[in-house]
């Protein structure tokens, strides 16, 4: 991954993020899962969200894409606050995430699988409904074809028929990711796209990841150092709930609080 030499240094606090949490707060079963938590997001940059297991990386990205309501504080979109998120609302925006694990549906094809992440933009409902039927919806067929042409630039063209189940866990994983980009999003929100893989496969992740920018905002949640170190240019740091350090790699790395953070932690890694 060396040579990714496209950095941007951001001075903190930034003044027009593009998404934007701002002093949230969730309980969930009792317990304080985040506590105001406040992170920026700049556009055409790669951020990077990390901390040691259970710090509340995932729910960040719940709320943000509202699958979870904060208790108190806002989500901010190009500085306007976003209430009551809706997925419909997260498409409009450009906001595309993939879940951690890999998320696939186990019935739909890889091919269907990745249709569905552009499947918002056919107007004739839900693409699974019409899975079977003749693809006689125009729309459909392009959604079809430009679905394969992502997974062909993916190098998982052959994979298309298959059912994740019979597929290995990195092609799985580039499934998932073709299914957020097909949307053509503006924003991707990526949690732990390199669990599982290759040293190899996480170089090429880097590389694709990188090159997304500047057209393309990406939040990456990663545990693999080495990774988040290369491609983000402002890291985001949380511990039991909290912010406990941001600011380049370099400042990051250094940093004791993060040190001792990731010390008490049993690894990071799954
Ligand atoms: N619905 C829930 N009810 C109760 N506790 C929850 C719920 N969801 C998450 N938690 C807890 O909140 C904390 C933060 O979880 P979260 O999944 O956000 O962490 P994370 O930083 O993504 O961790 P990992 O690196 O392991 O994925 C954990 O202690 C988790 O057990
Ligand atoms: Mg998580």
């Amino acid at each position: 991954m060396k040579g990714l030499d496209t950095h941007v240094k951001y001075v903190l606090p930034l003044t027009h993020p593009l998404l934007a949490v701002e002093n949230i707060s969730i309980t969930l079963s009792g317990l304080k899962i985040l506590d105001d938590v406040s992170i920026g997001v700049p556009e055409g940059a790669v951020t990077g969200l990390i901390g040691p297991n259970g710090a509340g990386k995932t729910t960040v990205f719940n709320i943000m894409s509202g699958f979870l309501t904060a208790d108190e504080g806002n989500v901010r979109f190009d500085g306007k606050k976003l209430k009551h998120i809706k997925t419909h609302h997260l498409t409009k925006l450009g906001i595309s995430r993939t879940l951690q694990g890999v998320g696939l549906f186990a019935s739909l094809t890889a091919l269907e699988n990745v249709m569905l992440g552009g499947s918002s933009r056919v107007k004739s409902g839900i693409v699974a409904d019409s899975f079977g039927a003749p693809w006689a919806d125009s729309a459909q067929n392009k959604l079809r074809g430009e679905a394969l042409e992502v997974m062909t630039e993916f190098g998982i063209a052959d994979a298309a028929d298959r059912y994740p189940g019979e597929l290995p866990y990195p092609v799985q994983k580039r499934v998932a990711i073709a299914r957020s980009l097909i949307s053509d999003p503006k924003v991707l929100l990526l949690d732990e796209p390199a669990g599982g893989i290759s040293a190899a496969d996480m170089a090429e992740l880097g590389r694709m990841i990188r090159s997304w920018t500047p057209e393309r905002t990406v939040l990456l949640v990663e545990h693999h150092m080495e990774l988040v170190m290369e491609v983000c240019d402002l890291i985001w740091v949380l511990d039991a709930g909290k912010v406990i350090a941001s600011g380049t790699p370099e400042e990051v790395r250094t940093n004791p609080a993060v040190l001792a953070a990731y010390l008490g932690d049993d690894g990071g890694e799954h």
